[in-house]
């Protein structure tokens, strides 16, 4: 029996088992919070109700302790999950001693320290919930595209995406380096399938240690025989809109249990705009307004709204903290008063949080220098004033990987799209129409430094039956990040593992 079926069996006996999620005892009273995994549900144990021993039982019960237990199921409305049950029995399973994660605050680096018990934490019992969702939904559209999922290598002998951020391992006395994408192999599958896509684990060594970046990430990447870039648009649009939708409709507790505001996943409906790199460059320098909008202007005006909250925030933290030295003030009131201030103290975190960005992405989006690839605050300045994902296309190649396609009409650039997530997020596909001149593809693995044999049977796709073809990756823990609106990409896989972390 799971507590989200709880509502089949209103006014029966049923039995639990499960982990205590909280606990508070009054007067011949326990009130359990339990948590099965499938849900939440308040269990209470009356001592008028039950023997001495059951009573003692419950009273034993820690943060956290394992527990079964039996009752009857009573519809409550004021209840989390709509449900309680009346304790007729209770048994613990293993009574937990100091459970490390209290109620109160704790800093990320404790959190991550102890990432295998915050997995139990409500929050982010729903991210894991919504990840899983998502995969699901990824597998669901691709398979009903009539895509043949394959699984490429971990260990191979070249780069795929650079030689700066490899990580070398060693394969029977010869280097080897763990996977950065499958793409290579996924284009050589998609000459035999037509349309392929792999979901694996992927590795990147750069020692960054930004909110967008882990070393090992899960990414998935189709590969489409007789697509161009416009295609490739078209599908990253129509695949990324069905898996938020399906967020939407199949994950409703979990986006309000980490209080999402689903108003901007709404508009995932809405056809993405689709930019080239040009147009976006003039965007982010304030040579173009967008939606009304102009990156500079907005940020500069967001600054000086930021400044004035803060001196306002501070101003009522002190007028409070004086009020509350009222002799004989009533305690409910200086709860009131406590709560207000703890309230507006985390307001400050996050406006000085703003207050120090801001200025940076102001610098780096007026100092951007045309040419160059874009950093994270180019990004963000970017997609701040979108509410739906954007699609930025034709890239100068010097800035792109070695297999994009050169762009037919102008030489300058490379038929690379990269879809950026609204909201300051962010890239989250990165992809393209892949270079099918064997020559300009010579060309580009020398140009890059990359060992020319090692790319041979890649060449030999060019030379026996090549075609156009064209394909992305999506980073996972990137549409995961977004679709939480998390702070870091660190909530949005189990395990992290990134720069300074490899355990636990
Ligand atoms: O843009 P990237 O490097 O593209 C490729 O790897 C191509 N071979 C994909 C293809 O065309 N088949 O990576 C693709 C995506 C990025 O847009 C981002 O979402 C994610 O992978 N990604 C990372 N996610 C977390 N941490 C990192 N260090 C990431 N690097 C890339
Ligand atoms: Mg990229």
């Amino acid at each position: 029996m799971y507590i989200k079926d709880l509502r089949l069996h209103e006014g029966q006996p049923v039995t639990l088992k499960g982990w205590v999620a909280n606990k508070r005892e009054s007067k011949g009273l326990v009130f359990i919070i339990m948590r099965d995994g499938s849900g939440l549900c308040q269990c209470v144990t009356d001592a008028t109700q039950v023997s001495e021993q059951i009573f003692e039982n419950a009273r034993s019960l820690t943060l956290e302790s394992s527990v079964e237990l039996s009752g009857t199921v009573v519809k409550d409305e004021k209840q989390v999950g709509g449900y309680e049950v009346r304790v007729t029995a209770l048994t613990p399973l293993q009574v937990a001693k100091d459970y490390p994660i209290a109620k109160k605050e704790h800093g990320v680096d404790f959190l991550m320290d102890h990432r295998h018990l915050w997995l139990r934490s409500q929050r982010q019992w729903a991210i894991m919930r919504i990840r899983n969702r998502i995969i699901y939904s990824i597998h669901q559209f691709f398979q009903q595209e009539g895509f043949v999922q394959m699984d490429a290598p971990i260990f191979t002998g070249n780069a795929c995406e650079g030689t700066t951020n490899l990580f070398e391992t060693e394969y029977y006395g010869e280097p080897a380096y763990l996977s950065q994408s499958g793409q290579l192999y996924g284009e050589a599958m998609a000459m035999a399938m037509g349309k392929i896509y792999t979901f694996g684990p992927t590795f990147r060594a750069e020692k960054s240690k930004t909110r967008r970046h882990l070393s090992e990430f899960w990414m998935i990447e189709p590969e489409m025989a007789f697509f161009d870039i416009f295609d490739n648009m078209d599908l990253i649009e129509r695949f990324l809109r069905k898996v938020v939708t399906d967020v939407l409709s199949e994950c409703p507790t979990e986006l309000e249990a980490i209080g999402r505001d689903t108003a901007v996943l709404q508009q995932i409906v809405k056809p993405f705009p689709r930019l080239t790199y040009d147009e976006a460059v003039k965007i982010i320098k304030g040579e173009q307004d967008v939606n009304g909008k102009n990156a500079i202007t907005s940020l500069e005006e967001e600054l000086k709204t930021v400044d004035a909250r803060i001196v306002e925030v501070h101003k009522e933290i002190a007028e409070r903290e004086e009020r509350m030295k009222t002799p004989g003030m009533k305690k409910g009131e200086i709860g009131f008063n406590q709560a207000k201030i703890d309230k507006l103290k985390q307001e400050l975190v996050d406006l000085e949080e703003q207050q120090r960005n801001i200025p940076q992405w102001l610098n780096s989006a007026r100092s951007f220098v045309y040419g160059n690839d874009f950093g994270g605050s180019d990004e963000t300045v970017l997609t701040r004033l979108f509410d739906v994902p954007i699609m930025v296309y034709n890239w100068p190649h010097q800035v792109k990987a070695f297999y994009l396609k050169r762009d037919p009409n102008d030489n300058r650039f490379a038929r690379g799209v990269d879809t950026l997530a609204p909201e300051g997020y962010g890239e989250i596909v990165g992809g393209g129409e892949r270079e099918t001149n064997e020559q300009l593809l010579v060309e580009k693995i020398k140009e890059h430094e990359l060992p020319l044999e090692a790319f041979e049977w890649y060449l030999d796709l060019r030379r026996y039956g090549s075609v156009p073809h064209a394909g992305f990756g999506l980073g996972l823990e990137r549409l995961v990040t977004w679709v939480c609106k998390l702070p870091h990409v660190r909530e949005s896989i189990p395990f992290p593992r990134m720069y300074g972390r490899l355990l636990p």
